[in-house]
Order: structure tokens, then sequence, then C-alpha cells
């Protein structure tokens, strides 16, 4: 059935292809117009001279769409497998697969421009708003029980020796590890080049997702966004000093983090006293606080995911 599409497909392009051919033979067409239609004219007089031509294209094209599907390329874009590790004492840490839902559903917004705050983005920055274009599917949840309180951020909660759970196929799918992690800190990911076996992002139970146990201000699931944002590379907006670099072009240049929801607009004292993009999720302001990418910050993220790319054995 495919295949028979793809043979039509192919068809329907050489049959306009002669059309305009036919066009541009029989009426004085505009130059731009003829040149853009030149390749198909050479491609249409050769499959004429050559009737093998269109089953070796089917070919390629078939190769095309299965690479594509095999790669995890989605219309092009990457989809990432999510294996979520949770590490229970109490009954409430050991949350539900509703909660674990909830937040794969806010990753595919916020990665998606799908969230409903992303046009409260201020006009200053429209211009560099992006749609990520990278999607999440929940690939399976497996639980654990500890005597641990809390798990800290020494990896532990990673590791069988510890009573963790080792990573599920961590070249492949992104590992989260959902357990109470203590000392006021929400989450935290592992940057692209460290090891595999401890390669993911660990969340804290109460700032997951947007149901159950999810703790305002941080209930709409944006640690998990901006986490998985370092494990795509990006760096906190103000570069982790005042005044700092992200390596981001287009985001502007901050004092510091921010922290609550900012009243905008909020400028910089740093060179050029900018107005600073409080709302990009790599800042530090409550979840309602954040709900835009940057275009620099996609291009760093999309860089990963290419051919020789640090995470290319999970997409392109
Ligand atoms: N790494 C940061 C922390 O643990 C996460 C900040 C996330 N911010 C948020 N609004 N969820 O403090
Ligand atoms: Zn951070
Ligand atoms: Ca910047």
């Amino acid at each position: 059935m495919k295949k028979i599409l793809l043979t039509a497909t192919a068809f329907l392009m050489l049959f306009s292809c002669q059309n305009d051919q036919t066009e541009s033979t029989t009426l004085p067409a505009n130059a731009i117009a003829r040149r853009s239609c030149a390749s198909q004219d050479v491609l249409a007089a050769q499959m004429k001279a050559d009737p093998t031509l269109a089953l070796r294209m089917n070919e390629i094209e078939a190769f095309t769409q299965k690479a594509m599907l095999t790669n995890r390329l989605v219309n092009g874009k990457v989809q990432i497998p999510v294996v979520v590790n949770v590490l229970y004492r109490t009954t409430s840490e050991n949350i539900s697969l509703t909660q674990i839902q909830s937040q794969i559903d806010v990753l595919n917004k916020d990665y998606n421009a799908g969230n409903s705050d992303f046009n409260s983005v201020p006009s200053l920055f429209s211009g560099v708003k992006a749609n990520v274009g990278i999607s999440f599917v929940l690939d399976q949840v497996i639980r654990k029980s500890t005597t641990y309180t809390s798990w800290g951020t020494s990896d532990a909660m990673k590791k069988t020796t510890y009573g963790g759970i080792a990573p599920t196929s961590p070249t492949t799918k992104l590992n989260l590890w959902v357990c109470t992690i203590g000392g006021g800190i929400l989450g935290y990911a592992q940057f692209p080049g460290g090891s595999s076996s401890t390669d993911g992002v660990a969340i804290d139970s109460k700032y997951i997702g947007t149901t159950g146990t999810a703790t305002y201000p941080y209930n709409l699931g944006r640690t998990a966004t901006h986490e998985i944002g370092h494990w795509m590379n990006l760096r906190h907006i103000w570069g982790d000093a005042n005044c700092g670099s992200d390596l981001v072009s287009d985001t502007p240049t901050h004092n510091d983090a921010n922290y609550g929801v900012p009243a905008y607009p909020h400028y910089s004292t740093c060179s050029g006293t900018p107005v600073e993009m409080t709302m990009n999720y790599m800042d530090y302001t409550d979840d309602r606080g954040m709900y835009m990418f940057s275009n620099g910050q996609k291009s760093r993220m999309a860089a990963l995911f290419v051919s020789g790319g640090s995470r290319a054995s999970f997409g392109i």
C-alpha cells in the first residue's frame, strides 16, 4: 500500500512538472518560475529515456521514509523515549502514572510552542521565541522501594550498589529519576559528554508534573523542562556568573538568576542594559514565570542530534 502511494506521489510529481514544461515551452514564462523547475524538467526527460529510473527513485524514497522512522525522526523532528525511575519510601513518593504522564504532556507542550502561556512572551522577544520541535514519549516506568528519606545530588539514585536504579539504555533513552532529593533542590541534570551510566535527569517527587504531589510554585512541570534543557546542553541564562554568558547570542545578558515572577520589563545592569528574558526556561523563576526557549537555544539543542553530535544516537 505504501509503495503504491509512493509510486503515485512520484508520478504526480512527474506529471505536474511535465505540465510546467509544456507551459514553459508554449508560453513565454518568466525566467524565475522556469528555473525553479529546471531540475524537474531534466528528471522528466531522464525518466522518459530510462523507465528503470522511477523504480530506483521509489526505492530511495522508501529507504528515506524507513530511516526517518528508525531514527526517531517524526516529520523531520527528534522524538525522545523517556524511562521514568521512581524511588519511594512513602506512598506519596510513589507517584501515579497520571502524574508521570502529566509531566510528559508538559514537555511536549513546552518543547513544541504548545504551552498556553507561549503567547504571553513579550513582543520584544517574539522574533526569537522558539518552537524547539523535540517530542517525548513515555517508554516505561520502573519503581523501587527504598529506606532512604532523601538522595542528594551525588547520583546515588542511579546506582544499584546504593539501592538506586541503573539507567535503561541511556544512549537511546532519556532516564528520569523521581525521588526525594532534599536540600531545597528541585532537580538536576547531567550535561552531554558525561558518563552514560549516570546520564539523565533527577527530579524531586514534589516538583514533577502538574497533579498529585506537584507543589506550588513548582507545580507546572517546568523543573523537568529546565533540567532537560541542561541535558540538551543549555546553560543557565545568566551564565552562572554576574553578567555571565550562556553561549547563546539571542538571549540577553542577565545580572544573575531571577526568582518568583519578575515584573516586566526587568532591566539588566550588564553591558547595554538589555531587558532580561526572565520568562526563559533556563532562568530560575517560579514555574508560571517561565514559558519560552529562544531560537539560539534551539540551535544548541538541535546540534546534539545530528551525525557526529554527542546525542546523535537519539535522533537525526
Ligand atoms: N536546578 C534548579 C534547582 O534545583 C531548577 C530550577 C527550576 N525552576 C523551576 N521553576 N521549576 O533549583
Ligand atoms: Zn538549572
Ligand atoms: Ca546570551
